[in-house]
C-alpha cells in the first residue's frame, strides 16, 4: 500500500476512504451520454464495523448443521423459474440440503410447494433433479395419490387406514411468493412477506427491471470444492480482478466500482465497464480499452468498426455497439436505455443464496446451495437470462447441464468462452482457500472496510438468523 493511501485512510473516518484520486462510479456514469435511471445512480453504503469474521462458519460441520436449522428453514429462496412451470400441472423439483419440494402450478395464477415425500412412509413422490407435468402425484411405493391441490386421493387400501383422516392427509406446503417471473418459497410460515423481506428499496429497482420478460438460454450448474458461504463470497466484490482476472482490469474500473446495501436480505455493486482499473492507469491508451474490451457474447461484437476518433472514450463506443447490436437482436428501441445499464455489471445478493445481474450485455441469475453430503462443498448455478423476443413466442427454458468436478466452464454447451474462463479463475481460487482456512493459526477473515462491505453484510445478516 503506498503511503499516500495510507494518509488518505488515516484522515478518513473507517468505511469513507475511497480509491484515491479516481473517478466514482457514479462520476462516470455521470458522464454518459444517455442517462441511467434512479436505481443505477443511488448510492446506499454505511460502515458497519472492522472486526474479522469467525472462521468455523466456514470449516465446521455442526455450523453448516445449525444452519439447515436456523437459516435455510426461515428464509425466501428461489426455486424455480414460473417459466419452468408454465401449464397446469406442470412441476419442478427444488432441494435444499435434505429438504426436497416439488413446485408446482395448481391453477393459472397459483403455484404451490409440497414437501416431497409421502405421508404413509416417506418415500420421495419424486426424484431430486426432475422437473414434469402431472395431474396427480402417485408414491412409487403403495401407490397413495394426492390430487394437485395436495389433497389426499387416494390411500391403498383404505380399509386397513380407518385411523387415517382423509383431511389430516394433505401435502404440507412451504410458502411461496412470485416475483419478477422467479418463484420464491419459504418453509416458514410465519416469515415475512416477501416484499416485506426485500423492503420497498430493492422492490423498486426489481420492479423496474422486467427479468419476468426473460428467459433462461443457458443453464450450468458445478460442484464447487468449498463451503457455500465463500462460493458466494467470492463474487461480491472487484477488489480480486486485478489478481484474479487481469484479463479484464484493462477495460474494468475495478477498485473505483460501489458498493450498496439495502436492509438485512440486499447488497449489491455497481462494476463499471468500458473504463481502465485505477490499477493500471496511465499504461492504457482510450483505444487499447476498446480493443480489449469483452463482454458476454463477445463474438458478436467481432465485426464492428473499432477505430476510436479524436477525444471519444472507450465507453461511449462500447455503449453505442451494444446498443446497436441488441437493438438488432432484438428488434427492441433501445435508445432510451442507459449507456450504464449495457454495459456495467451490476450484481445484487438476494439473501441467502442468490445473485440477480440485471444488467444487459451480462444477463445472469447465480444461485449457491451447500451440499448435504460435506460442508466444505457446495452447489453453484449459472443461469443467463435472455429477453423474450418481442415478435415470437416464449422459448423453452434451457435444461440444466451438471458439469463434472473436472471440466471447465468454457466446456458447456451455450457459455461463452472468455466468460467460463472468468469462472474458472473465480472458482479455482475456492478449494484453495478452504484449505487455507482449515489450516491457518489465525481466527478470521479481515476484510476491507468499503469493497468488501457486501461480505460483512451477508455474513452479518447470517449472524442475525443464527443468532435467534
Ligand atoms: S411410502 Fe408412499 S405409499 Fe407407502
Ligand atoms: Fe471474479
Amino acid at each position: 500500500m503506498s503511503e499516500q493511501v495510507l494518509d488518505n485512510a488515516q484522515q478518513l473516518a473507517p468505511g469513507e476512504a475511497r480509491c484515491p484520486n479516481e473517478p466514482s462510479t457514479q462520476d462516470i456514469i455521470a458522464k454518459d451520454r444517455v442517462t441511467a435511471p434512479d436505481w443505477v445512480r443511488s448510492e446506499s453504503y454505511r460502515f458497519l464495523g472492522d472486526e474479522d469474521i469467525p472462521k468455523g462458519r466456514y470449516i465446521d460441520p455442526e455450523y453448516a448443521k445449525k444452519e439447515y436449522e436456523k437459516l435455510w428453514t426461515r428464509t425466501w429462496q428461489f426455486a424455480c423459474r414460473e417459466e419452468h412451470i408454465p401449464e397446469v400441472g406442470d412441476y419442478y423439483v427444488y432441494d435444499l440440503g435434505r429438504r426436497s419440494f416439488i413446485v408446482t402450478r395448481v391453477a393459472e395464477n397459483e403455484v404451490k410447494a409440497y414437501y416431497n415425500s409421502c405421508l404413509h412412509r416417506g418415500t420421495k413422490l419424486r426424484p431430486s433433479g426432475t422437473e414434469g407435468c402431472a395431474s396427480e402425484f402417485t408414491c412409487p411405493f403403495h401407490g397413495w395419490t394426492w390430487n394437485l391441490d395436495g389433497s389426499l386421493q387416494k390411500a391403498t387400501c383404505h380399509w386397513d387406514f380407518p385411523h387415517v383422516e382423509a383431511e389430516k392427509f394433505n401435502l404440507p406446503e412451504a410458502r411461496v411468493e412470485l416475483l419478477a417471473g422467479f418463484v420464491f418459497i419459504n418453509m416458514d410460515h410465519d416469515a415475512l412477506p416477501l416484499e416485506e423481506y426485500f423492503g420497498p428499496e430493492f422492490m423498486s429497482h426489481i420492479n423496474s427491471w422486467g427479468l419476468e420478460n426473460r428467459y433462461i438460454h443457458c443453464h450450468v450448474a458445478k460442484r464447487i470444492p468449498a463451503n457455500w458461504k465463500l462460493n458466494m463470497e467470492a463474487f461480491m466484490e472487484a477488489y480480486h480482478v486485478i489478481e484474479t482476472h487481469p484479463q479484464v482490469a484493462v477495460s474494468n474500473a475495478d477498485a473505483n466500482s460501489q458498493y450498496d446495501f439495502y436492509g438485512d436480505h440486499v447488497d449489491r455493486f455497481i462494476s463499471p465497464l468500458g473504463v481502465i482499473s485505477p490499477h493500471l492507469r496511465g499504461q492504457y491508451t482510450e483505444q487499447d480499452i476498446l480493443d480489449q474490451f469483452t463482454v458476454g457474447d463477445s463474438s458478436v461484437l467481432a465485426g464492428a468498426d473499432r477505430k476510436l476518433a479524436e477525444g471519444e472514450t472507450a465507453r461511449q463506443r462500447m455503449a453505442d455497439m451494444l446498443r446497436d447490436m441488441f437493438e438488432k437482436g432484438t428488434k427492441a428501441d433501445l435508445s432510451g436505455v442507459s449507456d450504464s445499464e449495457l454495459l456495467d455489471c451490476f450484481s445484487y445478493t438476494i439473501f441467502p443464496n442468490t445473485f440477480m445481474f440485471p444488467g444487459i450485455s451480462l444477463p445472469m441469475v447465480y444461485r449457491f446451495r451447500p451440499d448435504p453430503e460435506d460442508h466444505r462443498k457446495s452447489f453453484y448455478e449459472v443461469f443467463f437470462m435472455r429477453p423474450v423476443p418481442k415478435d415470437g413466442e416464449r422459448p423453452e427454458p434451457a435444461e440444466c447441464v451438471w458439469l463434472e468436478d473436472h471440466q471447465s466452464f468454457t466446456e458447456a454447451e451455450g457459455m461463452d468462452p472468455g466468460f467460463g474462463n472468468i469462472l474458472d479463475q473465480d472458482t479455482e481460487n475456492l478449494l484453495a482457500q478452504q484449505q487455507g482456512l482449515e489450516a491457518t493459526a489465525k481466527d478470521g477473515l479481515t476484510l476491507g472496510n468499503y469493497q468488501e462491505i457486501r461480505v460483512r453484510h451477508f455474513e452479518q445478516t447470517i449472524d442475525k438468523y443464527m443468532a435467534d
